[in-house]
């Protein structure tokens, strides 16, 4: 506690001489500490994890706090978060708080908001929690290895009056690639990953284990916190027959709806509340299948109802949560900013075909710049070991220089319109800020959702858009964390 000793003693002191036992951790509670912040120890360090019951299910890997998931952090909106974070790998490593809107200097990206923490150093994060929902941290510093051994954890950011709900449930979703006898395969970063959709892996867990059955019980409402963690697999898990309801994306509320067809589409790092009235009858049994690769669907897990009823029906509290403090974007006065991305296996077939598709006549059309730029990139591709362009620069991991893409207005409104012509999806993110995703190819977004992270299609446009009220230079990435490393990412300056 920053209480400085002797203050403390008088407190306790006075404390315990004036009330009886019982009331002491209510004075406790009470204005003396009310700005003290939430504290959180988190040391990061190898150590080992059970993704499977089995004997072999017990694997090396590295770890937050011991454990893969690390520990689930919450604090209530508004509160102050300060987490000790200390370093027990052999390697530097930092920790970013995806998604939340923190200071610069606490956004976790080295070289570009602070040195990383090297091995046996420490470093102090703190911030406060502005937004309430559901978000994560995990490292920045070779994160295609860092997070694929086990680096991630929920941060789960508590509404100052929480949805009503009978359980509140994290899952966090992850894939590994394990090798014959078990362990992790560790071809991290390897030239075929970088080149096509990532390092998809073969194991699914959810919280760091082989998902079984869920138990649920009948009556019962569950809000679930998905969280997709993987490098670079996109779920898809198929609630149709518990009939979801989103009511947050990225941590941000939505007007409550629900998706398209029962799928819930996750693309690395990105995040969507569910609400689920368990309907249905004792002992009723429903699998979840993941949809999103086609052809290669598998069930994620089974939901098992228990024998013993929580109520008929469902519960008719309200779905909604309140907004967010977050700017609404002037449309009539942003600027406009255009961003294309280009490169991967097949990119010059799929830069031609753009070339048709959006031709000089299309509404949005490519310009001429944008057709040269992408042109540059592929030569660039094929002379060197980077594979992925955002308006025809590569960013080099190992240099600690990346020149702002783009320079943003402070306080003012900007629209950033990307156009995806590569012929694979990309989940992309931008640090320090939430947008509102308003069009998909040319088409107004039916949900104005707030994001984060947005998954663009193959040679899909999606324009976003909001308020740079967060000074400083800003990691723009996909978060497909091989494509990262082979160069998709580029600094935004807010000034
Ligand atoms: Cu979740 Cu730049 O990261
Ligand atoms: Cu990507």
């Amino acid at each position: 506690f920053p209480m400085p000793a002797q203050t403390r003693r008088a407190f306790l002191a006075s404390a315990a001489a004036s009330t009886a036992g019982a009331v002491l951790p209510v004075l406790w509670r009470s204005p003396v500490h009310a700005a003290a912040p939430h504290e959180v120890q988190l040391r990061v360090a190898p150590g080992r994890t059970r993704l499977m019951p089995e004997p072999s299910g017990e694997i090396a890997a590295w770890c937050y706090g011991g454990t893969v998931p690390g520990p689930e952090i919450r604090v209530r909106q508004s509160e102050r978060l300060r987490v000790v974070v200390e370093n027990g790998l052999a390697e530097e490593t930092t920790v970013h708080w995806h998604g939340v809107r923190v200071p610069h200097a606490m956004d976790g990206v080295p070289h570009l908001t602070q040195k990383p923490i090297g091995a046996g150093e420490r470093f102090v994060y703190e911030f406060d929690a502005v937004d309430a929902g559901t978000f994560w941290y995990h490292p920045h510093q070779r994160s295609f290895e860092q997070v694929e051994r086990g680096l991630y954890g929920p941060l789960i950011i508590e509404e100052r009056e929480p949805a009503h709900v009978d359980r509140d449930v994290t899952w966090m979703l992850d894939d590994w690639r394990l090798t014959k006898s078990g362990a992790i395969s560790e071809d991290f970063g390897n030239r075929h990953d970088i080149h096509h959709n990532g390092r998809v892996g073969n194991t699914v867990t959810i919280n760091g284990r082989v998902p079984d059955t869920f138990a649920v019980r009948a009556g019962e409402r569950i809000r679930l916190r998905l969280i997709n963690a993987a490098n670079a697999r996109i779920f898809s898990p198929d609630f149709t027959d518990l009939q979801p309801i989103v009511i947050a994306l990225d941590g941000q509320p939505v007007a409550p709806y629900p998706p398209d067809g029962g799928l819930v589409v996750l693309g690395p790092a990105m995040r969507a509340d569910l609400i689920l009235d368990m309907t249905g009858k004792p002992g009723r049994r429903v699998s979840i299948f993941d949809r999103f690769y086609e052809g290669l669907e598998y069930k994620l897990v089974d939901i098992a109802y228990s024998d013993t009823p929580l109520r008929e029906g469902a519960p008719d509290w309200p779905l909604a949560l309140p907004a967010n403090p977050l700017l609404e974007p002037d449309l009539e006065t942003a600027s406009r900013n255009e961003v294309v991305f280009t490169g991967g296996m097949m990119g010059q077939m799929v830069a031609q075909g753009m070339g048709e598709i959006m031709g000089p006549g299309a509404p949005g059309g490519m310009t001429r710049d944008m057709n040269s730029m992408m042109g540059g990139g592929m030569m660039q591709m094929m002379n060197s070991s980077t594979a992925w362009f955002i308006n025809g620069i590569a960013a080099d991991q190992a240099r600690h220089d990346m020149k702002p893409a783009l320079t943003l207005a402070r306080n003012k409104s900007h629209v950033i319109a990307m156009t995806n012509a590569t012929a694979w999806h990309h989940p992309i993110h931008l640090h320090g800020h939430s947008f509102r995703v308003i069009s998909r190819n040319g088409q107004p977004t039916r949900h104005r959702e707030w994001q984060d992270t947005v998954l663009v299609s193959p040679r899909e446009k999606v324009e976003i858009a909001f308020v740079a009220d967060n000074p400083g230079d800003w990691m723009f990435h996909c978060h497909i964390l091989e494509h990262q490393a082979g160069g998709m990412m580029a600094v935004f300056r807010v000034a």
